[in-house]
């Protein structure tokens, strides 16, 4: 079926040819494009694909250049080809790269075919992008393997970004990204700084897009993009740290105002659908909802439930305190349920923080933070119901936020390791965002924390996870030097969860 998805808006159906090629007119805004001649590539933040389905991916790009008509559409054009031949072309079309969004270009191609890889690229004039690699999921069936990586907290001053040269050469199928693509800061002092934007800390509309724009100007970072579809969540450096849906940690003035900037900055950035605006263009520019929280099933083998935990992030003290907000919680619930009844191996809870509890020398449940489940334990009990009411089958959860890599196992009753464990956790460390506790701290934590396998803070990099039916296996992967572009990476420890079982430490090598 040849389907044109473009925002709701108007589509043409050009035509379609003996090798299946289809051709797709997607106009957004207003439908008047004007024609742009860059003197340069425009295409110089790369490109990307993100919200796999199916039957297709969106395909992300943004125009920059000089000269560039700041009030006025450009259309783009696009094209889907086998993988390693551009010649076959397989769909093209256009999409407008609308002024309004910072003329970034969310192409949704659909229409192919399930479980494939294709090749990709976009064309404005003279001027050809990098080619792009995306894939359809496939739709039944129990696939006889994923990999995917999962990462965070990518502070552009900290590092280089060597973890994505390394995570390029295991060659996933997916990333992961679960929060802190940017951070929102002044222009960083300190002495691990290896790299220097002189932004000022980020409040505006103009502010975040600039952000962005210095970020996704790292060359690995472009190329891991370009490599495979992205499943992507947000934290709170995307807008402000420790911020809890509409309350700032800072109180500071307008926030509601600054986080409608910020959204609309990130819906800019990521290959994300256009219905993600849940109320268009016009309403995500009046600060409406951006339904980032997600559901993507890899056939029967695993369901990845992609969260947000900032959003609808509710601070009240009575029953209404909740991590997720109550639609999404339930949201949530009919998902576990339904993955129950269709027999799906692994259920992904992928979100931004960490979910088993952190107890500290004070006792088990005191200083709970409240910028993570621990400080709202009523959401953590609510999913752990779920849990326990639909017994998926084997439960993974993927997390991010504190910079440090923590495998534990999340149970009945979190804070009781005789309770039966529902799940497993993976918190990944940050691909270069400072972390200031030492091993020794970390170790002393860990003895506080029965439930825990590993606790490291000291090392930057990233997760692999290789999915079967039978078994999942985690690596940790770590840079020698975060602060080295050519660093070398080793593996921190090797993890197992078996079909039906709970995680355990498989190697350190
Ligand atoms: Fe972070």
């Amino acid at each position: 079926m040849i389907r044109a998805t473009t925002c709701g808006r108007r589509a043409f159906l050009l035509g379609l040819t003996a090798f299946a090629t289809h051709l797709v007119l997607s106009r957004n805004g207003t439908g008047a494009t004007v024609a742009w001649r860059p003197e340069g590539s425009p295409f110089g933040l790369g490109v990307a694909s993100g919200s796999p389905t199916h039957d297709g991916f969106v395909l992300w790009t943004r125009l920059m250049g000089e000269n560039l008509p700041t009030d006025q559409d450009v259309l783009v054009d696009w094209e889907v080809f086998e993988p390693d031949d551009p010649t076959r072309i397989l769909a093209k079309g256009a999409t407008a790269a609308l002024a309004q969004l910072a003329h970034s270009v969310h192409a949704e191609v659909a229409g192919l075919a399930a479980d494939r890889w294709y090749g990709y690229r976009f064309r404005l004039g003279e001027w050809v992008s990098t080619i792009g690699k995306a894939r359809t999921l496939p739709q039944a069936g129990t696939p006889a393997r994923i990999r995917f990586a999962y990462a965070s907290c990518q502070h552009w001053e900290h590092g280089f970004y060597a973890g994505y040269r390394h995570m390029l050469a295991e060659q996933p199928e997916l990333v992961l990204f679960v929060g802190d693509y940017i951070y929102e800061y002044a222009s960083s002092t300190s002495a691990f700084a290896v790299r220097h934007h002189q932004l000022p800390a980020a409040r505006t509309l103009d502010d975040y897009r600039a952000r962005y724009a210095i970020y996704k100007s790292d060359p690995w970072l472009q190329a891991m993009h370009a490599h495979c579809p992205w499943l992507v969540i947000w934290d709170d450096h995307e807008v402000e740290n420790d911020y809890a849906g509409l309350h700032s940690l800072y109180a500071t003035e307008h926030f509601a105002k600054m986080r409608a900037a910020a959204y609309q900055a990130y819906y800019e950035h990521m290959p994300l659908r256009p219905s993600t605006m849940l109320a268009g263009v016009e309403g995500l520019l009046r600060g409406q909802e951006l339904r980032i929280y997600d559901r993507v099933a890899f056939g029967r083998l695993a369901t990845f439930h992609l969260l947000d935990c900032r959003q609808y992030r509710n601070v009240a003290v009575d029953k209404s305190r909740s991590m997720l907000g109550f639609p999404q919680e339930q949201w949530l619930d009919e998902g576990i349920g339904e993955c129950t009844r269709q027999g799906v191996h692994w259920n992904l809870i992928v979100q931004q923080n960490r979910i088993t509890p952190a107890n500290y020398p004070s006792g088990a449940g005191k200083n709970a933070s409240v910028d993570r489940w621990d400080g709202f334990h009523q959401s953590r009990e609510r999913l752990i119901g779920s849990l326990v009411r639909h017994r998926p089958r084997n439960t993974l959860i993927i997390g991010g936020d504190i910079h440090q890599n923590w495998v534990a196992r999340l149970h009945r009753d979190p804070y009781d390791i005789r309770s039966p464990v529902v799940a497993s956790e993976f918190v990944g460390t940050s691909i270069t965002s400072h972390m200031g506790r030492s091993q020794k701290e970390a170790e002393r934590h860990a003895a506080q924390n029965p439930h825990t396998l590993l606790v490291n803070t000291e090392k930057r990099g990233y997760g692999v996870v290789d999915l079967t039916p039978e078994r999942a296996e985690v690596a940790l992967r770590v840079l020698d030097d975060p602060r080295q572009e050519d660093s070398g990476i080793t593996t921190l420890a090797r993890f197992v969860v078996e079909d039906g079982q709970s995680v355990r430490f498989a190697t350190n090598q």
